[in-house]
């Protein structure tokens, strides 16, 4: 059964902001609401809270031997335009549920806001390189695609975390008159951006696994009768393993992107024990890669044994829109797997 207080506050967080869906962009005044109210619920819990100079959020209940490496869960409160009511939210109020639930244990526990998520990972990069970090994370996130819902599964563990490339690519022309310039006499940016953006389709298409996509486009001048004369598009490109995040480099010719991460592998310590705590509730465990990006990336390429549990994405296994949805059986369920694994993780033999 699932707790009415993890559901208030999955609603109070996803209607903070204007709006359909969850609006709190990364460094806005929501994100700093959402923030605010997880440092009240940390408080109203008893836990020590951090915030650091990235401002992200880290809620400490004091282990019996501090001096052991810390055991952190958490996630996100940033959100995308018109997000969902679970992508990041979800792992950040159950993680603080799981932590209050274990109780006082050998290692600290700590439950986790990391800032600015959505365009980056930056709060946990920042952390990542910068401040002590603990020995094990744990995320529960939704797993915004639909491999749980076809296997019958309610929960997945996350095996690795995609590799990203991110770029932008700009596309100029000659402003002219719509009206009086031959269509042979055009220099147009945006058809040009156009047959780019077709092509970043067709050849992500051809790596088996690999995804493409070109979410925003800006024009200049950008009146209807005005002939384009720049267009500036983004490209995120992602594949599982850094073999085809390579060929789809080299397909897109996107060498020259400074924004890339390689795919993550998880920790098979983390790993092996959400599978027994999924497998100890009578479920398939379902393995599965992560197309999305997350904060236990940043964390697992400095070196912590970083794990993630997927709780079934509902609805085709939509995200990033209000249709978002996972059920409160299955959200129930990975509550209990999350504790029980943070349990174990905290409290070594
Ligand atoms: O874009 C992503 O993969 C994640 O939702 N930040
Ligand atoms: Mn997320
Ligand atoms: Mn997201």
């Amino acid at each position: 059964m699932l707790s009415t207080t993890l559901n208030r506050r999955l609603d109070d967080v996803f209607h903070i902001g204007d709006g359909a869906g969850a609006n709190r962009i990364g460094g806005t005044l929501e994100e700093d609401h959402a923030c605010a109210l997880a440092v009240s619920w940390m408080e109203e819990a008893g836990l020590e809270v951090e915030l650091d100079e990235r401002g992200n959020v880290v809620g400490r209940l004091r282990g019996t031997k501090p001096d052991l490496p810390e055991v952190w869960t958490g996630s996100h409160l940033d959100s995308v335009p018109r997000g969902g009511r679970l992508d990041g939210a979800l792992g950040v109020v159950a993680g603080l549920e799981a932590v209050s639930a274990v109780g006082r244990s050998e290692r600290t526990l700590a439950v986790v806001v990391f800032r600015d998520e959505e365009t980056g990972c930056h709060g946990s990069r920042w952390r990542a390189r910068s401040a002590p970090l603990p020995g094990f994370y744990v995320e529960l996130h939704v797993e915004q695609g639909p491999v749980l819902a076809n296997a019958g599964a309610p929960l997945g563990v996350v095996t690795s975390i995609a590799g990203i490339v991110r770029c932008t690519r700009e596309f100029s022309g000659k402003a002219d008159h719509a009206g009086t310039t031959p269509m042979s006499a055009r220099r147009d940016a945006l058809t040009a951006a156009a047959e780019y953006v077709l092509e970043v389709r067709d050849r992500a298409a051809a790596i088996d696994g690999a995804v493409a996509t070109v979410g925003q486009l800006k024009v200049k001048p950008g009146a209807a009768n005005v002939i384009p004369e720049s267009a500036r598009v983004t490209v995120d490109a992602r594949a599982p393993d850094q073999e085809r995040l390579d060929r789809l480099i080299a397909a897109l010719a996107l060498e020259d992107a400074h924004y890339r991460i390689p795919p993550a592998a998880m920790s098979e310590q983390v790993r092996a024990v959400l599978g027994e705590e999924v497998e100890r509730l009578g479920l398939t465990v379902v393995e599965l890669p992560s197309g999305a990006g997350h904060d236990a990336e940043p964390l697992a390429a400095a070196g912590v044994e970083a794990g993630m549990l997927f709780v079934r994405s509902l609805n085709g296994g939509v995200s990033h829109c209000p249709e978002e949805h996972s059920s409160d059986e299955d959200i129930a369920l990975a509550v209990q797997v999350l504790t029980a694994a943070l349990r174990r993780l905290s409290n070594p033999k």
